[in-house]
């Protein structure tokens, strides 16, 4: 049989692989042949995989000492590993979701990327509307420093901008914004570099381990049972996991740059005029608005 996808011995690299997504992923990724090293705060318990390694995201030497433990060469790399920000802090939320993500690329996988290899992020179609542009304009200060400190000062000095009081729900929005943003601007660095594409899925609201934090956002599961979209049912984690197996592989070698929306056509309703678009707004608009007297 003919290895379409190009898994088979090949080395992936998953975040998160212990829960929901990521872990739907490394099971896929098992199944099609690939040694797939696995990285979450807990043991990821995937059967076949070649290793599993603890590390906190959140912080930068933990994500050092997990790269020190990974081969030389990678051939697929998956950030599907993130946080809710209902009940972690803004600065929490923004450095697992954002910071680690860049932090890793750039100081790892520009390197042991191989040729023609690939990056693909989990966002969310919270992070919809990135491009534009008075989002991109406040996004820019976050995603142009370089180096773990600098990308924290700049989170942090935008916290300290509203007083310390971003929440960790507007955080998770501004983190996948940004990740959404930074992805599209290195597709032509990755592409000079060694052709390796870059591309992000956005997900609709999917059965995982995060889903009990959303619901509480959203008023309790009955509210969101009762905005199911043209799917009519949740997403459920693999449903994910098989578009990231895509994205991640030879068949997709021709595509880069892609915020690919798996939400059953949810966003394609809104940019038709057919459902009302709820999320174009800058953090600055929400945050500097005064209560009604
Ligand atoms: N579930 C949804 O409705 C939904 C919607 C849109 C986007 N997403 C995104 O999907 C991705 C996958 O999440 P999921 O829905 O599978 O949830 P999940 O909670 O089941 O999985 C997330 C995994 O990330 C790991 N993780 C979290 N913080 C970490 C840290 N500091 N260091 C190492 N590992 C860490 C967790 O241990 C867990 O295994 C996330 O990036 C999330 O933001 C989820």
């Amino acid at each position: 049989m003919t290895d379409h996808f190009g898994y088979q011995g090949r080395v992936s690299v998953v975040t998160g692989a212990a829960s929901g997504m990521g872990r739907a992923l490394a099971e896929i990724l098992v199944d099609l042949g690939a040694s797939v090293y696995a990285i979450d705060r807990v043991e990821a318990p995937v059967e076949g995989i070649t290793k599993a390694i603890v590390a906190d995201l959140g912080d930068k030497s933990s994500i050092d000492a997990a790269f020190a433990e990974l081969p030389k060469e990678i051939h697929s790399f998956f950030g599907v590993a993130g946080i809710s920000g209902v009940h972690q802090s803004y600065l929490d939320t923004f450095t697992v979701n954002f910071i680690a993500n860049k932090y890793i690329t750039d100081t790892y996988l520009r390197d042991r990327v191989v040729e023609r290899g690939s990056l693909t992020f989990v966002t969310s179609n919270g992070g919809l509307r990135w491009e534009n542009p008075d989002i991109r304009e406040e996004l820019q200060p976050l995603i142009d420093p370089s180096g773990w400190d600098g990308l924290v000062s700049a989170a942090s000095a935008f916290n300290d901008r509203f007083g310390g009081a971003v929440p960790g729900s507007l955080g998770y929005i501004l983190s996948k914004r940004a990740l959404n943003y930074w992805i599209a601007t290195q597709v032509g660095p990755l592409a000079d570099l060694k052709k390796i594409r870059i591309n992000a899925i956005l997900p609709a609201m999917t059965i995982s381990g995060m889903i009990g934090e959303f619901a509480e956002m959203k008023g309790g599961m009955d509210a969101v049972e009762a905005d199911l979209g043209p799917a009519g049912r949740l997403a459920e984690s693999v449903d994910m996991a098989r578009v990231l197996a895509f994205l991640g592989s030879d068949l997709a070698g021709y595509v880069s740059g892609a915020h690919l929306c798996v939400d059953f056509g949810m966003n394609a309703q809104q940019l038709a005029g057919l459902s009302p678009d709820r999320l174009s707004w800058t953090l600055a608009s929400v945050l500097n608005r005064t209560p009604a007297a």
